[in-house]
């Protein structure tokens, strides 16, 4: 094999292996560096695919289980059969593995295996699980390793009784009682799969409301839907140890505003206190900058403190998401090509995949309330969306928020069915710079919940027809 390409990408996740294929289909011969035995990182293997088959999975048990019967859809004897759930979802992973591996063969992309570090001289070296290396070149090179579960001071990760994400996407039996440290992301869409199987969950978050950085009307009502469907929550609460003895974790935590101490008992605990930027020490050694955060540090153009280093994704700054790090990849690749790659970070949408799902993009009304901007607000609630409510599925609404002068949408917040799905349609619109009027006045179909969309563009205006 010729030992030298145009673009070596370091890590195949949603941002090195979209980053590889563009960089291919601009006519770049290039190769990515991938350590894991299949393709894709977390988001494919461990991260956002496996959680969206055990949710969608999960969800369908609690609905068999609690909803069907009153809509005239009888069953009986209903059983989990976790080992078959588990098996349709690595099932679901290896096709889509397989799916990117397909993409680079069709693409031309030389997949070389074994864990990628960068050595002077644009030589990329590749070790192999036998510990062998082997020497690559390359004109420009793509630093897109993601990110790794963070944990907490004194708690070791065993990924048997307290696990990370990793370990709680697989366990073999549902357990008793789940402790989840950290009410972010993970922690709502994993303890949503395991209340739903059966295990009593609680989540012991820091901070006196959930997801920090949501909309505050959302995150509200977002919590409010959670404790409705049987989660507990313990707010205000700093997790200060957490111990194993004989196949069983006690937690402890203090409560911030008493400081009162206390301590729980239960048979799992997954600690999901937000992940790091997995940057290597060969990384740092090749020359590379850090940021404050500690993430690599990089100009407008994705370039690192080293010539012809890039870096994308979960690496760099901004959200830990897999949509903002394929467009990194995307916009680098053009650059890299000599054209004109961008990301518009001001419309990065943000989804919880929970059940009603969770949406967002844009400024939050904390935000623009602390930037001084003037807005206005339209909101709808799912409860008046004839759609929504011939499904039973009316928790939940939809929140515009427009500049006040100009009427531009700055930002959208939902909560509710499939508002995982509607809110492309919002980042759309503001991409081309909608006004609340433009999405009042587009026809949306019906009955479907988009509507909810345009009667929460028409209650900026104050005039919403139902309701
Ligand atoms: P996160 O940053 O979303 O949430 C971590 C939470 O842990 C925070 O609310 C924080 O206040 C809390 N915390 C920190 N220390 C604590 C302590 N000592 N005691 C109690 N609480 C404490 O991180 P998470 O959920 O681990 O997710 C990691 C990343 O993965 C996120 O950046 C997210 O973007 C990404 N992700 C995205 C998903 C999606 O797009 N649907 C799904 C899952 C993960």
């Amino acid at each position: 094999m010729d030992n030298s390409f145009d673009v070596i990408v370091i890590g195949s996740g949603p941002g090195g292996y979209v980053c590889a294929i563009r960089c291919s289909q601009l006519g770049l011969k290039t190769a990515c560096v991938e350590s894991r035995k299949t393709l894709g990182g977390t988001c494919l293997n461990v991260g956002c695919i496996p959680s969206k088959s055990l949710l969608n999975l999960s969800e369908t048990y609690r609905k068999a289980q609690k909803e069907f019967n009153n809509q005239g859809i009888e069953v009986s004897n209903i059983k989990l059969n976790l080992s078959k759930m588990m098996y349709n979802k690595n099932k679901s992973v290896l096709s889509l593995t397989k799916g990117v591996e397909f993409l680079f063969k069709k693409n031309k992309i030389i997949h070389l295996k074994g864990k990628g570090s960068i050595a002077k001289n644009n030589t990329v070296i590749v070790t192999d699980d036998s510990g062998k290396n082997s020497n690559f070149k390359a004109k420009s090179i793509v630093i897109s390793t993601g990110s790794v579960s963070s944990s907490l001071p004194g708690i070791k990760i065993d990924e048997k009784t307290i696990v990370s994400s990793t370990g709680a996407l697989s366990f073999n039996k549902v357990p008793k009682e789940l402790i989840i440290i950290g009410g972010g992301y993970i922690g709502l869409e994993m303890g949503s799969v395991w209340k739903r199987l059966g295990s009593n969950v609680t989540v012991i978050e820091f901070l006196d409301s959930i997801i920090p950085e949501m909309d505050k009307d959302i995150s509200t009502e977002f919590l409010k839907i959670l404790k409705k469907q049987g989660i507990n929550f313990r707010l205000s609460s700093k997790v200060t140890g957490v111990k194993v003895a004989k196949d069983q974790a006690i937690v402890d935590f203090t409560d911030n505003k008493s400081a009162k101490k206390m301590r729980i008992q239960c048979t799992k605990v997954l600690v999901a206190v937000g992940r790091k930027p997995n940057i290597s020490s060969d990384i740092i050694k090749a020359g590379i900058e850090l940021d404050d955060e500690k993430k690599i540090k990089i100009s407008k153009k994705f370039e690192t403190s080293a010539k012809n280093i890039y870096a994308i994704g979960d690496v760099i700054k901004g959200p830990m998401l897999a949509h903002k790090a394929e467009d990194e990849g995307i916009a680098v690749a053009e650059i890299i090509a000599g054209q004109a790659g961008h990301v518009n970070y001001n419309v990065i949408p943000a989804v919880i995949y929970t059940s009603p799902e969770v949406a967002s993009v844009g400024k939050t009304e904390e935000q623009l309330k602390k930037e001084n901007v003037k807005y206005k607000i339209g909101k709808f609630p799912f409860l008046a969306n004839s759609r929504a409510k011939v499904n039973n599925e009316y928790d939940g609404f939809v929140k515009i928020i427009a500049e006040k002068k100009t009427d531009r949408v700055l930002g959208v917040h939902m909560i509710g069915p499939h508002t995982g799905e509607m809110i492309a349609e919002m980042a759309l619109a503001m991409e081309f710079g909608a006004s609340s009027e433009d999405i009042a006045r587009t026809c949306h179909a019906h009955p479907t919940h988009t509507e909810a969309i345009k009667e929460a563009a028409m209650a900026v205006d104050k005039r919403p027809i139902h309701f």
